[in-house]
């Protein structure tokens, strides 16, 4: 570390005491903070260019002063207890690094946006969490990740010091495209394929290349929260088209020109219906007509439950303008921040420029890691093994429901990781229900709590609950309904 200091040679202040009150003034002004450790007195007089010995009386009067601290083996670091009476800064420390400067009338922030609620600030209070979209850490493949991991550690060279393609690791790209064929019934080249931080990134990507102040955007309502405000945040006038248990209404869908429309059809978020074969022609028929680009955001299709998995939008798409988004947020760790997007061939480039312009790509060795991941067959075993966990989790869910409250009516059954919880209307309404459920340290949703966006109020919004099973072992999924149901019964 380098300490902001700037000395005056022509100062009458000797450079000892010079040094002495900028330190003492870093610390006073909290940007050196307690326990912060200190340069060695060798690398401060080489940054310096004066004599150790100058540096080292300097900080023997800091020490002295109680400023510092030194201990073996640690160093000199600021001291956790500083002199109470010397927290206010005296004038005659100010040296003209540090003096005082007009105030200065800056530019105002033009950025507008809110962010989606990913993170439960309250899930320490919960003994059992039925938050949507949440992996059980158990599941991640830690042995397997650690062996690739130190594998492609100790061979990377030269790729963990250079720059690289911004668009992802070839490798990556191509084991992509090779599961995407048979899992997903999509057929693209590598080259279409770009490496993201997550679904997120890739929003923000689409976002850049098609939106700008006013451009009409539809979404499903109610939607993903996190796709909803970044379309606003780059201006996007939003055009909800409500979703029934077939998916989309796409007879609703406007028939004035839209840019964009964002769509979950594999298993809706958040009412968790899947868009039927009619209506994803008919959908993808719309946008032929009227120009758009289709968003498919995929991020939970690996989980069928019931049934074989429809093809993908992506894979139906007779007139090129899907972008297929993918996520291994849901299947391996959102922690990992990897994710993919699949364009449209007039797109590669746009895309990859965005992409070098907001990060040069993401990092080397999670590309190489999860490439191998998947080429080897490990992905397809891990997939395997957590499919069967969540099946059995779903069920077991569904069963406790209809022991302690009855006849309940529920939906989005067929795959993903949640279901949909219809309350009937002699029930307390979701908001009553998500607070009678905290009390007793559960967490359970409402769409807006649940990370859903419901332009302020649709049908849904007042009796829904939504309920993610894959973290919570079975043995908790039985013991938290029952919970729950007593303390309704009180
Ligand atoms: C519908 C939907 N899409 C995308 C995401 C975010 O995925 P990522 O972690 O890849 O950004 C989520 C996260 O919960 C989601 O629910």
């Amino acid at each position: 570390m380098q300490l902001p200091l700037k000395l005056e040679r022509q100062s009458s202040q000797t450079l000892q005491s010079q040094i002495f009150e900028q330190i003492r003034s870093l610390i006073l002004s909290g940007k050196l903070r307690p326990g912060m450790p200190i340069p060695a007195t060798r690398s401060l007089s080489e940054q310096l260019g004066v004599s150790r010995n100058t540096v080292l009386l300097a900080y023997e009067r800091l020490i002295a002063e109680d400023y510092l601290q030194t201990q073996e083996a640690i160093g000199t670091y600021v001291n956790f207890h500083l002199p109470t009476d010397s927290l206010v800064l005296k004038t005659s420390i100010q040296s003209p690094v540090f003096s005082k400067k007009p105030p200065i009338k800056r530019h105002p922030v033009l950025f507008q946006g809110r962010a989606q609620k990913l993170i439960n600030p309250q899930q320490n209070q919960f003994t059992v969490d039925f938050r949507v979209g949440r992996l059980d850490p158990h599941s991640f493949p830690v042995k397997i990740w650690r062996r690739l991991l130190l594998r492609h550690l100790s061979s990377g060279g030269a790729n963990l010091t250079e720059y690289r393609n911004p668009s992802g690791m070839e490798a990556l790209r191509k084991a992509i495209v090779n599961h995407l064929g048979p899992a997903r019934g999509i057929a693209v080249t590598p080259d279409q394929v770009i490496v993201v931080s997550g679904s997120q990134q890739a929003l923000n990507i689409v976002s850049r290349l098609l939106i700008n102040q006013g451009t009409r955007v539809v979404t499903e309502c109610p939607c993903y929260q996190g796709a909803a405000y970044v379309f606003e945040s780059y201006g996007a006038q939003l055009h909800p088209v409500p979703v029934d248990q077939y998916g989309l209404q796409v007879l609703k869908l406007p028939s004035t020109p839209a840019s964009l429309a964002y769509v979950t059809p594999s298993h809706q978020y958040p009412m968790g219906s899947t868009l039927s074969l009619k209506r994803r022609v008919q959908l993808l028929d719309w946008a032929g007509r009227v120009g758009a680009y289709l968003i498919e955001d995929d991020y939970d299709s690996d989980f069928r439950h019931n049934g074989s998995p429809l093809t993908a939008l992506a894979g139906l798409d007779p007139y090129g303008c899907v972008i297929y988004m993918g996520t291994v947020s849901k299947s391996i760790g959102a922690g990992l921040r990897l994710g993919y997007v699949v364009v449209p061939t007039e797109l590669v480039e746009p895309a990859r420029t965005v992409k070098a312009l907001l990060d040069s790509g993401n990092p080397w060795l999670d590309q190489a890691v999860l490439a191998d991941f998947i080429s080897s067959g490990n992905y397809a075993k891990h997939l395997r093994q957590i499919r069967r966990i969540y099946l059995h989790r779903r069920d077991c869910l569904i069963a406790a429901l209809k022991l302690h409250f009855g006849d309940v009516q529920l939906s989005g059954l067929d795959g993903g990781m949640h279901i949909v919880w219809h309350l009937p209307s002699n029930f307390p309404t979701a908001i009553e229900m998500q607070t009678l459920a905290q009390e007793v340290g559960v967490g359970i949703y409402t769409l807006e709590r649940g990370g859903a966006y419901d332009y302020g109020y649709t049908e849904h919004s007042e009796r829904t609950l939504i309920l993610g099973y894959s973290s919570v072992p079975e043995i908790q999924i039985c013991e938290a309904i029952a919970r729950v149901a007593k303390a309704m019964d009180r």
